[in-house]
């Protein structure tokens, strides 16, 4: 019922009576007091005045499943969210719950994360006020597909940071998203298969929302939406846009991505068209990124002028990070 009060308080902009919301509930005037009660002690700032009655002022800034699904009506991403204070890894998290059975479609959010993992054996520094989830799905895919369904992730990212924020961010192929030369998105996708079944695939993605600013070491390498924007960010709302987009990135790639979308895709990556280098243990190789295939290969010509295929190893752009 809290979430049905809650609901209705955010969809008026002024008071809303008690009477109002008993008879919207079908519930007694007793239950909304206590529920209004309940609320406050979870960090609700909820104004009330005789004769007028309710109105909720401000929400306490923790991501919390009841909004975040409110109204959200996605096929492949999000059928479930569980958000925690703190865990080790959301990844971790996700993977434990998976080997126990869990459904394709789980989010898994913390606010904290005591040992957030990064691509190449990184770590993944996790303060409050970020984003950081993993979502659990169990395509009908072989394991090679995988870093396409994480193309996709990073896809949806972006195009919910645009329609949310305007920001002009962009993908660093494979899957960072940045924001001029600053990465304000990262993606860890692990998964689990037995030879060439798919059991599982854990997409983590962690997003910096309203950090103020970074440790040294990485102050001219990360941004965060605050730092862009100049103001603090409802992860609430913008996480529910995020997995709005996400489920429609990822849904059009398992149905295969139209050539629209691929355009689209090959628009927002800053990758092409920069000088690339490509590190590989035999050495690095230097080149111009040209094009993506249509399984999300990056094409590079060489210094050399032969052509290369990558799909995997790390690639650094020149100018970016
Ligand atoms: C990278 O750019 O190196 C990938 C970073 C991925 C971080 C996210 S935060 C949520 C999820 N849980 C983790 O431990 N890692 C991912």
């Amino acid at each position: 019922m809290k979430a049905e009060i809650l609901k209705k308080l955010r969809s008026e902009n002024g008071y809303v009576s008690g009477e109002e919301l008993s008879r919207h509930l079908g519930v007694s005037r007793t239950a909304v007091w206590k529920n209004i009660k309940a609320l406050r002690q979870e960090g609700y700032v909820i104004d009330s005045v005789t004769n007028k009655g309710y109105r909720l002022i401000e929400s306490p800034d923790r991501l919390d499943p009841r909004i975040i699904s409110s109204g959200l009506n996605t096929s492949n991403v999000g059928k479930r969210i569980v958000t925690m204070d703190k865990v080790d890894s959301t990844n971790d998290e996700v993977k434990r719950r998976a080997a126990q059975g869990e459904e394709s479609g789980l989010i898994i959010a913390a606010e904290n994360q005591t040992g957030g993992k990064g691509r190449f054996g990184r770590t993944w520094s996790s303060p409050e006020g970020g984003i950081y989830f993993t979502i659990l799905l169990r395509p009908d895919l072989p394991p090679n597909a995988i870093p396409s369904v994480t193309l996709a992730a990073g896809y949806g990212v972006c195009l919910a940071v645009r329609e949310y924020t305007g920001l002009d961010a962009r993908i660093k192929w494979p899957n960072d998203i940045v924001i001029g030369r600053r990465k304000l998105c990262g993606i860890l996708t692990e998964m689990a298969a037995q030879s060439d079944m798919l059991d599982y695939v854990a997409i983590g993605i962690g997003i910096n929302v309203n950090h103020t600013g970074f440790p040294e070491e990485i102050r001219n390498k990360a941004t965060s939406l605050y730092i862009e924007t100049g103001k603090k960010t409802d992860r609430n709302d913008f996480f529910k846009c995020v997995i709005k987009n996400l489920d429609n990135t990822i849904s059009s790639f398992l149905v295969g991505f139209s050539s629209e979308d691929m355009e689209n895709f090959k628009r927002l990556c800053v990758t092409i068209g920069r000088q690339v280098t490509v590190h590989r243990p035999d050495g690095n190789i230097l080149g111009t990124a040209y094009d993506i295939t249509p399984t999300g290969e990056l094409l590079i010509r060489t210094e050399e002028d032969s052509e290369l295929t990558v799909n995997s190893g790390e690639v650094t752009v020149q100018g970016i990070y």
